[in-house]
């Protein structure tokens, strides 16, 4: 059976002051896929994100998450979606004077009425999906690059999100830390059923993990597929993008 599409992008047009950063873009995401957003610098990619969670809106086209279109909907039906939702940004950050703990219980306690023994066995289990349990009381400033980026996910997924939004995952770490989030990112997909939205420029975690990607060049939808058709489809600034210009 053919999952369902939980995001639909019809003929998406955007930009800021008059200047066009997205031009006539159309896509399909479906259910727990794990979907890649690719293209060079200022191509649009976070442009893309901020426009699917309604935090930007766009001159022309419509955006339908959950098979409910989401421009001019009301502000209490889109509450209700962005709770479905978890959100990454790049560069994302902690909150410095907070454990790490409370930082992974700030949504539960905008979101929901939870007393504190459920928010703290909740935040603990998302502990433990990143493998972090034992930074429950730690601050953030004791933690290194790799950790935070864990930290912060397990703060993205504490209200059991369908979607995740994660833009650019692996900036700043190492091969090997980079790899580790790689197969945190896999077991969220196959353990929680978790579609994911991911914006990542590096080759290995996107030859890992991508069931199939979009390549934005100057705001335009050059490619969308998965990157065996990626391969065949011989576009030349994606053959230069994966390398494939000098196979
Ligand atoms: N708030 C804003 N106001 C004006 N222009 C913006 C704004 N945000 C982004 N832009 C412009 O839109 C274009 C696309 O930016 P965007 O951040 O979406 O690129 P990107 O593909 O995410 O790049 P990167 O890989 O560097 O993160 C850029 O030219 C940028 O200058
Ligand atoms: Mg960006």
């Amino acid at each position: 059976m053919e999952k369902e599409n939980v995001i639909e992008i019809k003929n998406l047009t955007a930009g800021f002051d008059g200047r066009t950063v997205l031009e006539n873009i159309s896509l399909e995401i479906k259910r727990n896929e794990i979907f890649v957003i690719l293209g060079s610098s200022g191509g649009g990619k976070t442009t893309l994100l901020k426009h699917i969670i309604g935090l930007l809106k766009p001159e022309k086209g419509s955006i339908s998450v959950f098979g409910k279109e989401i421009l001019n909907m009301e502000i209490d039906e889109f509450e209700g979606i962005l709770k479905r939702i978890g959100m990454l940004f790049q560069g994302g950050a902690l909150l410095n004077s907070m454990a790490v703990w409370e930082n992974i219980a700030i949504p539960l306690e905008q979101h929901t009425q939870l007393e504190n023994e459920v928010i703290s066995n909740i935040v603990k289990q998302k502990l433990s999906l990143v493998n972090l349990e034992d930074a429950y009381y730690m601050l953030p400033s004791e933690l290194s690059g790799g950790m935070k980026k864990r930290v912060s996910l397990a703060r993205a997924i504490a209200m059991d999100p369908e979607i995740l939004f994660f833009d650019e995952p692996s900036a700043g770490l190492d091969p090997i830390t980079s790899s580790d989030l790689d197969e945190l990112i896999l077991d969220l997909k196959k353990k929680l059923g978790i579609t994911l939205v991911i914006v990542t420029h590096e080759l290995e975690s996107i030859k890992r993990i991508a069931d199939r990607i979009i390549y934005l060049q100057k705001g335009k939808n050059i490619f969308c597929g998965t990157i065996e058709e990626a391969k065949i489809s011989h576009i030349e600034e994606i053959d230069r993008f994966f390398g494939w210009d000098k196979d």
